[in-house]
Protein backbone atom coordinates (compact mmCIF):
# COMPACT_ATOMS: atom_id res chain seq x y z
CA UNK A 1 0.00 0.00 0.00
CA UNK A 2 0.51 3.58 -0.32
CA UNK A 3 2.51 5.01 2.92
CA UNK A 4 2.69 8.49 3.64
CA UNK A 5 5.82 9.36 6.02
CA UNK A 6 4.83 12.29 8.28
CA UNK A 7 7.74 14.51 9.14
CA UNK A 8 8.25 18.41 9.51
CA UNK A 9 5.19 20.30 11.46
CA UNK A 10 4.88 22.98 13.43
CA UNK A 11 6.24 22.19 16.71
CA UNK A 12 9.57 23.15 18.14
CA UNK A 13 10.96 20.29 17.39
CA UNK A 14 10.52 20.74 13.39
CA UNK A 15 13.69 20.80 12.79
CA UNK A 16 15.22 17.47 14.41
CA UNK A 17 11.52 15.97 12.90
CA UNK A 18 12.72 17.10 9.57
CA UNK A 19 16.06 14.89 10.03
CA UNK A 20 14.47 11.82 11.11
CA UNK A 21 11.76 12.18 8.57
CA UNK A 22 14.13 12.06 6.16
CA UNK A 23 15.69 9.35 6.85
CA UNK A 24 12.60 7.15 7.62
CA UNK A 25 11.66 7.67 4.09
CA UNK A 26 14.98 7.44 2.55
CA UNK A 27 15.15 3.90 3.89
CA UNK A 28 11.50 2.99 3.13
CA UNK A 29 11.85 3.90 -0.33
CA UNK A 30 15.37 2.25 -0.77
CA UNK A 31 13.54 -1.01 0.76
CA UNK A 32 10.64 -0.54 -2.11
CA UNK A 33 7.89 0.58 0.17
CA UNK A 34 5.72 2.89 -1.75
CA UNK A 35 6.44 6.00 0.53
CA UNK A 36 6.05 9.76 0.44
CA UNK A 37 6.69 12.72 2.06
CA UNK A 38 3.88 14.59 4.05
CA UNK A 39 4.52 17.97 6.01
CA UNK A 40 1.16 18.83 7.97
CA UNK A 41 2.40 22.27 7.86
CA UNK A 42 1.96 22.20 4.13
CA UNK A 43 -0.18 19.66 3.45
CA UNK A 44 -3.54 19.58 4.54
CA UNK A 45 -4.61 16.30 6.28
CA UNK A 46 -7.68 15.82 3.72
CA UNK A 47 -5.61 14.80 1.30
CA UNK A 48 -4.55 11.56 2.92
CA UNK A 49 -8.10 9.92 2.11
CA UNK A 50 -7.95 12.17 -1.56
CA UNK A 51 -4.18 10.71 -2.65
CA UNK A 52 -5.42 7.07 -1.00
CA UNK A 53 -2.95 7.07 1.27
CA UNK A 54 -3.15 3.28 3.41
CA UNK A 55 -1.10 3.98 5.92
CA UNK A 56 0.98 7.01 7.86
CA UNK A 57 4.59 6.51 9.52
CA UNK A 58 4.49 9.01 12.37
CA UNK A 59 7.92 10.74 12.82
CA UNK A 60 6.71 14.24 13.92
CA UNK A 61 8.13 15.10 17.11
CA UNK A 62 6.70 17.16 20.12
CA UNK A 63 2.87 18.92 20.22
CA UNK A 64 0.61 18.35 17.38
CA UNK A 65 2.31 15.01 15.94
CA UNK A 66 3.55 13.54 19.27
CA UNK A 67 0.82 13.80 21.86
CA UNK A 68 -2.31 12.50 20.51
CA UNK A 69 -3.53 15.02 18.47
CA UNK A 70 -2.70 13.95 15.15
CA UNK A 71 -3.58 10.04 16.32
CA UNK A 72 -6.85 10.93 17.11
CA UNK A 73 -7.65 12.15 13.71
CA UNK A 74 -6.10 9.80 12.14
CA UNK A 75 -8.26 7.36 14.13
CA UNK A 76 -11.37 9.25 13.35
CA UNK A 77 -9.97 9.05 9.33
CA UNK A 78 -9.70 5.08 10.15
CA UNK A 79 -6.42 5.82 8.41
CA UNK A 80 -4.00 3.20 10.40
CA UNK A 81 -0.79 4.72 11.59
CA UNK A 82 2.61 3.87 13.27
CA UNK A 83 3.21 4.06 17.25
CA UNK A 84 1.07 4.90 20.17
CA UNK A 85 -2.55 5.86 20.16
CA UNK A 86 -4.47 8.81 21.39
CA UNK A 87 -4.41 8.40 25.02
CA UNK A 88 -0.68 6.77 25.11
CA UNK A 89 0.77 9.43 22.88
CA UNK A 90 -1.13 12.13 24.92
CA UNK A 91 -0.10 11.02 28.48
CA UNK A 92 3.38 10.26 27.41
CA UNK A 93 4.05 13.94 26.15
CA UNK A 94 2.80 15.50 29.08
CA UNK A 95 6.03 14.84 31.88
CA UNK A 96 3.34 16.46 34.99
CA UNK A 97 0.83 13.66 34.37
CA UNK A 98 2.93 11.22 33.27
CA UNK A 99 4.98 11.63 36.60
CA UNK A 100 2.07 10.61 38.42
CA UNK A 101 0.99 7.66 36.68
CA UNK A 102 4.82 6.66 37.72
CA UNK A 103 4.68 7.31 41.30
CA UNK A 104 0.80 5.85 41.40
CA UNK A 105 2.84 2.42 40.26
CA UNK A 106 5.26 2.97 42.44
CA UNK A 107 7.84 3.36 40.01
CA UNK A 108 10.67 5.29 40.93
CA UNK A 109 11.23 8.48 39.43
CA UNK A 110 12.37 11.94 41.70
CA UNK A 111 10.38 14.37 43.53
CA UNK A 112 8.98 16.98 41.94
CA UNK A 113 6.51 20.10 42.14
CA UNK A 114 4.08 21.58 39.55
CA UNK A 115 3.72 25.48 38.83
CA UNK A 116 1.03 26.25 36.60
CA UNK A 117 1.25 29.98 35.25
CA UNK A 118 -0.30 33.03 36.86
CA UNK A 119 -0.60 30.22 39.95
CA UNK A 120 1.11 31.50 43.21
CA UNK A 121 3.48 29.05 44.16
CA UNK A 122 6.30 29.33 47.37
CA UNK A 123 9.26 29.21 45.38
CA UNK A 124 11.95 29.18 48.47
CA UNK A 125 9.48 26.18 49.92
CA UNK A 126 9.44 24.39 46.72
CA UNK A 127 13.53 24.53 45.97
CA UNK A 128 14.05 23.79 49.96
CA UNK A 129 12.11 20.99 49.76
CA UNK A 130 13.71 19.60 46.32
CA UNK A 131 17.33 19.83 47.61
CA UNK A 132 17.83 23.12 46.84
CA UNK A 133 18.75 22.02 43.05
CA UNK A 134 15.99 21.64 40.26
CA UNK A 135 15.60 21.11 36.82
CA UNK A 136 12.36 23.01 35.24
CA UNK A 137 10.83 21.79 32.45
CA UNK A 138 8.05 22.76 30.45
CA UNK A 139 5.04 19.73 30.76
CA UNK A 140 4.89 19.70 26.96
CA UNK A 141 8.05 19.92 25.23
CA UNK A 142 10.97 17.49 23.45
CA UNK A 143 14.19 17.65 22.84
CA UNK A 144 15.55 19.46 26.51
CA UNK A 145 13.20 22.93 24.53
CA UNK A 146 12.87 25.05 27.52
CA UNK A 147 14.33 23.07 30.32
CA UNK A 148 16.62 24.96 32.54
CA UNK A 149 18.13 24.34 36.41
CA UNK A 150 17.99 26.41 39.09
CA UNK A 151 19.35 26.22 42.91
CA UNK A 152 18.21 29.95 43.91
CA UNK A 153 15.06 31.62 44.22
CA UNK A 154 16.17 33.82 41.47
CA UNK A 155 17.51 31.30 39.05
CA UNK A 156 14.01 29.40 39.66
CA UNK A 157 11.75 32.75 38.95
CA UNK A 158 13.77 32.59 35.63
CA UNK A 159 13.75 29.16 34.74
CA UNK A 160 9.72 29.25 34.97
CA UNK A 161 9.32 32.42 33.11
CA UNK A 162 11.64 30.33 30.26
CA UNK A 163 9.34 27.40 30.87
CA UNK A 164 6.32 29.26 30.43
CA UNK A 165 7.30 30.68 26.93
CA UNK A 166 6.81 27.20 25.99
CA UNK A 167 3.84 25.60 27.76
CA UNK A 168 1.11 27.02 30.91
CA UNK A 169 1.65 24.22 32.96
CA UNK A 170 6.26 23.16 34.26
CA UNK A 171 7.03 20.33 36.01
CA UNK A 172 10.09 21.07 38.65
CA UNK A 173 11.96 17.90 39.08
CA UNK A 174 14.71 17.61 42.20
CA UNK A 175 17.85 17.32 40.23
CA UNK A 176 19.79 14.00 40.41
CA UNK A 177 23.70 13.70 39.98
CA UNK A 178 25.05 10.82 37.85
CA UNK A 179 24.28 8.84 34.91
CA UNK A 180 21.60 9.18 31.76
CA UNK A 181 20.97 6.36 29.98
CA UNK A 182 17.67 5.79 27.62
CA UNK A 183 15.69 2.00 26.98
CA UNK A 184 14.42 1.56 23.18
CA UNK A 185 11.26 -0.21 23.01
CA UNK A 186 10.23 -2.11 19.77
CA UNK A 187 7.25 -4.10 19.81
CA UNK A 188 6.99 -4.25 23.94
CA UNK A 189 10.16 -5.89 24.26
CA UNK A 190 13.37 -3.56 25.73
CA UNK A 191 16.55 -2.77 23.52
CA UNK A 192 20.35 -2.61 24.57
CA UNK A 193 20.67 0.77 26.83
CA UNK A 194 22.86 3.79 25.62
CA UNK A 195 24.83 5.91 28.24
CA UNK A 196 25.02 9.51 27.33
CA UNK A 197 27.68 11.41 28.54
CA UNK A 198 28.51 14.83 27.73
CA UNK A 199 30.72 17.47 29.35
CA UNK A 200 27.86 20.09 29.59
CA UNK A 201 25.66 20.15 33.22
CA UNK A 202 23.01 17.97 30.78
CA UNK A 203 21.75 16.23 27.77
CA UNK A 204 20.65 19.52 26.54
CA UNK A 205 19.83 20.56 22.80
CA UNK A 206 23.75 21.38 21.84
CA UNK A 207 24.46 17.81 23.35
CA UNK A 208 21.70 15.87 22.07
CA UNK A 209 22.38 17.85 18.03
CA UNK A 210 25.26 19.76 17.31
CA UNK A 211 27.88 18.26 19.94
CA UNK A 212 30.74 16.40 18.65
CA UNK A 213 31.62 16.15 22.62
CA UNK A 214 28.83 13.78 23.22
CA UNK A 215 29.85 10.37 23.90
CA UNK A 216 27.01 7.08 23.39
CA UNK A 217 28.06 4.05 25.21
CA UNK A 218 26.26 0.74 23.82
CA UNK A 219 25.18 -0.99 25.72
CA UNK A 220 25.45 0.91 28.70
CA UNK A 221 28.48 -0.22 31.14
CA UNK A 222 26.16 -1.27 33.80
CA UNK A 223 26.16 -4.00 35.55
CA UNK A 224 23.27 -7.56 34.37
CA UNK A 225 21.19 -6.37 36.99
CA UNK A 226 20.74 -3.14 37.18
CA UNK A 227 20.28 -2.91 32.84
CA UNK A 228 18.07 -5.71 33.50
CA UNK A 229 15.96 -4.00 36.11
CA UNK A 230 16.29 -0.48 34.06
CA UNK A 231 14.91 -2.87 30.90
CA UNK A 232 11.99 -3.69 33.40
CA UNK A 233 10.59 -0.40 34.27
CA UNK A 234 10.89 0.88 31.31
CA UNK A 235 8.43 -1.77 29.64
CA UNK A 236 6.25 -1.10 32.89
CA UNK A 237 6.43 2.66 32.15
CA UNK A 238 5.85 2.44 29.01
CA UNK A 239 2.37 0.02 29.15
CA UNK A 240 1.50 2.51 32.24
CA UNK A 241 1.14 5.30 30.20
CA UNK A 242 -0.93 3.06 27.40
CA UNK A 243 1.73 3.83 24.68
CA UNK A 244 1.98 0.93 22.10
CA UNK A 245 4.30 -0.29 19.46
CA UNK A 246 7.83 1.57 19.77
CA UNK A 247 9.46 4.27 21.61
CA UNK A 248 11.84 5.29 24.07
CA UNK A 249 12.11 5.57 27.96
CA UNK A 250 14.78 8.09 29.82
CA UNK A 251 16.49 7.59 32.62
CA UNK A 252 18.83 9.14 35.44
CA UNK A 253 20.88 7.07 37.78
CA UNK A 254 21.86 8.50 41.21
CA UNK A 255 25.46 7.71 42.38
CA UNK A 256 23.84 4.92 44.42
CA UNK A 257 23.03 3.28 41.26
CA UNK A 258 19.53 4.21 42.11
CA UNK A 259 17.63 4.56 38.47
CA UNK A 260 14.83 7.43 38.07
CA UNK A 261 12.23 7.32 35.29
CA UNK A 262 12.51 10.46 33.12
CA UNK A 263 9.77 10.18 30.54
CA UNK A 264 8.49 8.63 27.51
CA UNK A 265 9.21 9.89 24.43
CA UNK A 266 6.24 7.65 21.96
CA UNK A 267 7.93 9.08 18.37
CA UNK A 268 11.88 9.76 19.52
CA UNK A 269 14.63 10.44 17.34
CA UNK A 270 15.40 8.43 14.39
CA UNK A 271 18.14 9.98 11.92
CA UNK A 272 20.82 7.43 11.78
CA UNK A 273 22.82 8.67 14.49
CA UNK A 274 19.32 8.75 16.74
CA UNK A 275 19.49 7.16 20.14
CA UNK A 276 16.87 3.98 18.72
CA UNK A 277 18.81 3.04 15.90
CA UNK A 278 21.53 3.10 17.91
CA UNK A 279 20.20 0.16 20.57
CA UNK A 280 18.74 -1.50 17.67
CA UNK A 281 22.55 -1.93 15.72
CA UNK A 282 23.31 -3.14 18.89
CA UNK A 283 21.00 -5.58 18.90
CA UNK A 284 21.69 -6.95 15.01
CA UNK A 285 19.11 -4.83 13.38
CA UNK A 286 19.95 -1.88 10.97
CA UNK A 287 18.47 1.14 10.48
CA UNK A 288 16.34 -0.64 7.47
CA UNK A 289 15.05 -2.99 9.49
CA UNK A 290 13.97 -1.08 11.97
CA UNK A 291 11.83 0.93 10.24
CA UNK A 292 10.46 -1.51 8.57
CA UNK A 293 9.53 -3.26 11.72
CA UNK A 294 7.90 0.20 13.00
CA UNK A 295 5.99 0.09 9.86
CA UNK A 296 4.91 -3.48 10.31
CA UNK A 297 3.20 -2.26 13.52
CA UNK A 298 1.07 0.06 12.27
CA UNK A 299 -1.17 -2.86 10.53
CA UNK A 300 -2.06 -4.55 13.71
N1 LIG B 1 12.18 14.42 21.45
C1 LIG B 1 13.30 13.87 20.73
C2 LIG B 1 13.04 13.85 19.27
C3 LIG B 1 13.65 12.51 21.22
O1 LIG B 1 13.10 12.11 22.22
O2 LIG B 1 14.46 11.85 20.60
MG1 LIG C 1 11.13 13.81 25.33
Amino acid sequence: GKVAVMFGGNSAEREVSLASGKAVLDALQTVGVDAYPFDPKYDDLDQLLEQSFDRVFIVLHGRGGEDGSLQGALTLMGIPFTGSGPQGSAFAMDKVRSKFLFKGAELPTAPFAIARKGQDLDLAKTLSELNNRVMVKPANEGSSIGMSQARTVEELEKALEIAFQHDSEALIEQWVTGKEVTVSILNGVAMPLIEMRTPNEFYDYEAKYKSSTTEYLCPAPLSDELTESIQKIAVQAFDLVGASGWGRVDFLIDEQDQPYLLEINTVPGMTQSSLVPKSAAQAGMSFQQLVVTILKGSLS
